[in-house]
């Protein structure tokens, strides 16, 4: 077997066996900004096993050297550390291309003849993963002839497993047909659904915050919780083509039924009975299990509100409205903002609502959960009228990941006044080295053939049907809740901040 001139030092973390990555959509977005730069920062941190190969299958025409010198190109711009040609030359010598179309089942055959041949090389090691991110209309085409070119069965002593990107279906009976395809080919313990919000290092440390801790564990519950908000802010818009995607698609399946409801889950789990991807995905079940049907629970403009941005202006740059972006249908319908209120119908959130909410074109990119507890008990220092404000743990998830504190301290000086103030955890100060962007995390997991951080079946399916409950009631009701708007540049519509408003709260300012 050759050695790895790019093992420059381990991270600490067990080398995984060597294998060969099939990217399916290689010409892509997702390629060339994260999957190619993830790879290229594992190998510079040491962590790529040597023998690792990668094959890039698309359909258009290309040679492998234009391939690589269109991937060097991409991972200038996108790598997370610096672009090193030195180590990017050795890297990129383990990068092909295989030019075929998904549906002819003769280019798999000849993968797999091209595979064979990678082993052979390798000397005799025969792992595979198959990463599935073409256009998701591919996605059952790509996994039957995989099965038709016998790639879906390992060689005795090996292992072949797919990750799958998102979007797993567009709502639950296209999932449940999805999941079928993938179970006629793959065992379930072989395949691996992405939700890069998993592999960030933020919300990986949600259950190490949550479960490491003791201090914070006795306080989860609706005892001492008083409300929980998880807010994805966006300042992008339709860039980059996405307009067609998104407008078939809206805010409340893009980002809530994966992302969002994820992170839900890891705030409001029990402890998991090991750190097992089952033991993990066990107890984010039961928290799917109990959120409690909007529709059913009464009026869904109540609970839900939907909107689209109208132009306006980021960072002092005039930007076009929802209705005016490219490929985006001048009449449509779909929201690019949603905020919901969600109740957990269980033993331990009774009472305590969640509200979550995702925008496009607000004024700045911030993912975070705040956990708002109630205030104490207002006998003492109310007296003074001075304002009362409760603690609140926030969890920033990106960017300037973090974790911060605030509490009421006392204003130095002779007379008793108050202010809220902040005890802030930095990771990039704490550590002082860049966090491992999601993918890097996620592929090294798949290849280790750890599977916590990836989406069970019956996850995927019990979060879109609850979204497709208020699909439908935006969709196919008679008297459907009105669509409302905000300026591009602002925090969303005045309904969302009524939402909270009924319930006596305010959404934390970012
Ligand atoms: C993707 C969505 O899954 O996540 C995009 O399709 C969104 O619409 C993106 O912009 C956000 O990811 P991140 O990591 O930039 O927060």
């Amino acid at each position: 077997m050759e050695s790895n001139p790019l093992r420059i030092g381990l991270s600490g973390r067990k080398l995984p066996e060597a294998c060969t990555i099939v990217i399916f959509g290689a010409t892509g977005d997702l390629t060339h900004r994260k999957l190619v730069p993830a790879l290229y920062n594992i190998a510079v941190d040491g962590d790529l096993p040597p023998g690792m190969r990668v094959v890039g299958f698309a359909r258009r025409e290309k040679s492998d050297a234009t391939f690589r010198a269109e991937l060097a190109e991409a991972n200038l711009q996108h790598s997370r550390q610096p672009h090193d040609d030195a180590l990017w030359r050795p890297f990129s010598e383990t990068i092909f291309y295989h030019r075929s179309e998904f549906q002819d089942v003769e280019g798999y055959r000849a993968l797999a003849r091209r595979l064979d041949d990678i082993d052979t090389a390798r000397g005799g090691e025969g792992n595979r993963l198959f990463y599935i991110a073409s256009a998701p209309e591919y996605f059952d085409d790509i996994l039957q002839n995989l099965r038709a070119a016998g790639l879906n069965k390992a060689r005795s002593g090996c292992w072949a497993r797919v990750i799958i990107e998102k979007p797993f279906g567009t709502d639950l009976p296209s999932a449940k047909h999805l999941n079928e395809v993938v179970r006629g080919t793959f065992s379930e313990q072989d395949t691996y659904r992405i939700d890069h919000y998993l592999g960030k290092e933020t919300a990986q440390n949600l259950m190490v915050l949550r479960f490491a801790n003791a201090i914070f564990e006795p306080l989860w519950n609706n005892r001492f919780i008083d409300h929980v908000q998880i807010t994805c802010a966006e300042t992008l818009g339709m860039e980059g083509g996405r307009g067609a995607y998104y407008d078939a698609s809206g805010a409340l399946r893009d980002m809530v039924q994966n992302h969002l409801l994820q992170l839900l889950s890891l705030v409001a789990m029990e402890p998991p009975v090991d750190l097992s991807a089952d033991g993990v995905r066990d107890a984010k079940v039961n928290v799917f299990r109990s959120l409690r049907p909007l529709v059913g629970s009464g009026d869904i403009g109540g609970n839900v509100i939907r909107a689209q941005y109208t132009e306006g202006s980021i960072d002092g740059q005039p930007v076009a409205g929802y209705r005016q972006e490219d490929r985006v249908n001048p009449e449509s319908q779909t929201e690019a903002y949603v905020a919901l209120r969600i109740h957990l119908d269980n033993w331990r959130w009774e009472g305590v609502p969640f509200y979550v909410r995702m925008g496009k074109r607000l004024p700045k990119k911030a993912t975070e959960i705040s956990v708002h507890f109630r205030p104490a008990p207002e006998v003492l220092f109310n007296r003074m009228h001075v304002e009362m404000r409760e603690n609140v743990l926030v969890m920033r998830i990106q960017p300037d990941e973090g974790i911060s504190l605030r509490m009421i301290s006392k204003i130095p000086g002779a007379n008793l006044r108050m202010e809220p103030v902040k005890m802030d955890f930095h990771y990039a100060t704490s550590f002082g080295k860049s966090s491992p962007e999601a993918y890097e995390r996620l592929l090294l997991d798949a290849m280790a053939g750890d599977a916590t951080l990836f989406a069970r079946r019956d996850e995927v399916e019990i979060a879109w049907a609850f979204v497709d409950e208020i699909e439908k009631a935006w969709h196919q009701s008679p008297e459907p809740p009105p669509l409302a708007t905000y300026p591009a540049g602002s925090w969303g519509p005045s309904e969302a901040d009524a939402l909270l408003a009924g319930d006596g709260r305010i959404w934390r300012r970012l």
